[in-house]
């Protein structure tokens, strides 16, 4: 694939995938960088986000004072991530790599995968290639947060959307994600996700492309954690109350953060 060329039709309209996924993070991941800090006994100096796409969260640890490291497989997306970046006179380095296998010039203290990211980590052993990769750029003691939630998807959840709409500088976008189908035995999904644009003086636009993800069950996730380089340290729930790993979490539950330390 040339570089430069759109891997992924959600992301033809960088613009507009960032008014439909853009919304405010700052409380939540700095929830998490606070609760980083207290695991790693120190103050965070250098965090990564993993999967970065427009650098929602990038902006919020360029906000709180840390370097900020951005990493996405999406050309396009890093691009809309400096733009912004620059327009907030923030700074952060971009690195365009697979999230399975990279390697920073630096350690950082912590990572960041949000919004269900890792789910892109459709093979058999992706998941175990990515901790090994985020745990090898990680500093001594260093935490990587993940954001998900889990499986088995039940059959009621099938066809079912939420649509939303954000509005930014008079471009609207109307967003939905739907889950078609999944399957039981591999924990493959596969979504819809759709974007209508809607651009004052411009003809409306309309993207609608399947999503292919993994979702794991919960003791699986929590196998493959445990073969890694990482441990499973602290789970907080999405409004970052206190979570006991033990508590059996199925995908009618909001997401999580697991709290993993190398
Ligand atoms: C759910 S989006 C999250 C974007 C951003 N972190 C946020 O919270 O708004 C997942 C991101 O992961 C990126 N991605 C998918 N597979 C990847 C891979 N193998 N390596 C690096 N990035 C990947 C996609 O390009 C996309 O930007």
């Amino acid at each position: 694939m040339p570089r430069g060329e759109i891997l992924d039709p959600l992301y033809a309209d960088p613009e507009a995938y960032d008014i439909a996924f853009g919304w405010d993070s700052f409380g939540e991941t700095a929830g998490c960088v606070r609760v980083a800090a207290e695991l790693l006994g120190r103050p965070v100096r250098r965090a990564l986000e993993v999967g970065c796409g427009t650098g929602r969260v990038l902006r919020d640890l360029a906000k709180l004072g840390v370097d900020a490291v951005g990493l996405d497989l999406e050309p396009a997306l890093l691009r809309q991530a400096r733009r912004r970046m620059r327009e907030l006179s923030l700074s952060a380095e971009l690195i365009e790599a697979d999230m399975r296998d990279f390697t920073l010039d630096q350690p950082v203290d912590v990572a960041l995968s949000p919004i269900n990211g890792i789910g892109y980590l459709t093979e058999p052993d992706d998941l175990a290639r990515h901790l090994a990769a985020v745990a090898a750029n990680l500093a001594d003691g260093g935490v990587y947060v993940i954001e998900t939630n889990f499986g088995p998807i039940e059959p009621r959840f099938f066809g079912k959307g939420e649509p939303w709409t954000f509005e930014r500088a008079g471009t609207r976008v109307m967003a939905d994600w739907r889950l078609l189908e999944a399957d039981a035995e591999t924990g493959l999904v596969t979504n819809e996700a759709t974007l209508i644009i809607q651009r004052p003086g411009q003809p409306e636009q309309r993207v609608v492309c399947p999503q292919l993800m993994r979702k794991w069950d919960q003791p699986t996730f929590y196998g493959i954690v445990a073969a890694s380089p990482l441990r499973l340290a602290r789970m907080l729930w999405r409004n970052l109350s206190p979570l006991d790993p033990a508590t059996p979490l199925t995908y009618a539950d909001d997401n999580v953060f697991a709290f993993l330390q190398r």
